[in-house]
């Protein structure tokens, strides 16, 4: 089926299926002295704004319009952050739904030889909006990979539920 054949939005967005890739995001931070909590580590709540803010990103490049952010599902920090380490955030659409879409952020911890070992990751949920702030549909997703396909029946099933 050719782009031209799927609907089209009344923004003049098309509703063809989308790749993850097109709308994969990574960000990248180097925390500063501003950045730490009490305890000398990276204070939860900058991360989770980094993660979030990256993850929009990626759910505003999949929807090509506003979202919003309605929900936030299972943030974990694994791993602690401190002063002067490099963290980047990467994100990628892992479902959508009709007007809906899950991304995955993940924070990586980035050492010299360029290793990185995870921190902390979590899903977001976006809703897409237009200019006037209701509900609009986005492009489904087109999965290319099995572990996108993995992702996206595991975030359909809690969807049902
Ligand atoms: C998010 C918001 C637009 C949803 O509005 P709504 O009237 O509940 O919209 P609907 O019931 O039509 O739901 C729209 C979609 O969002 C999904 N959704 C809404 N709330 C959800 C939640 N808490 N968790 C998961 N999905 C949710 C619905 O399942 C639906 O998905 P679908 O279209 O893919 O099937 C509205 O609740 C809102 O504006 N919330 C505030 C968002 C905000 O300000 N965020 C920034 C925080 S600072």
């Amino acid at each position: 089926m050719s782009d031209q054949s799927y609907p089209v939005r009344s923004d003049g967005i098309s509703l063809a299926p989308r790749a993850v890739s097109a709308s994969a995001s990574e960000q990248a931070h180097i925390v500063t002295v501003g950045n730490m909590n009490g305890a000398n580590r990276l204070f939860g709540g900058l991360l989770f704004s980094w993660m979030d803010e990256t993850a929009g990103v990626t759910a505003r490049r999949h929807a090509g319009t506003h979202v919003t952010t309605a929900a936030v599902e299972q943030m974990r920090y694994l791993a602690p952050v401190f002063r002067n380490q490099i963290i980047m955030v990467q994100a990628r659409v892992t479902y959508t739904g009709r007007t809906s879409l899950e991304v995955l952020a993940i924070a990586e911890r980035e050492e010299f030889d360029g290793s990185r070992e995870l921190v902390a990751d979590a899903r977001f949920i976006f809703v897409a909006l237009d200019e006037d702030g209701n509900t609009v549909p986005v492009p489904p997703l087109r999965i290319e990979t099995p572990e996108q396909q993995a992702l996206f029946d595991a975030a359909a099933e809690r969807r049902k539920k």
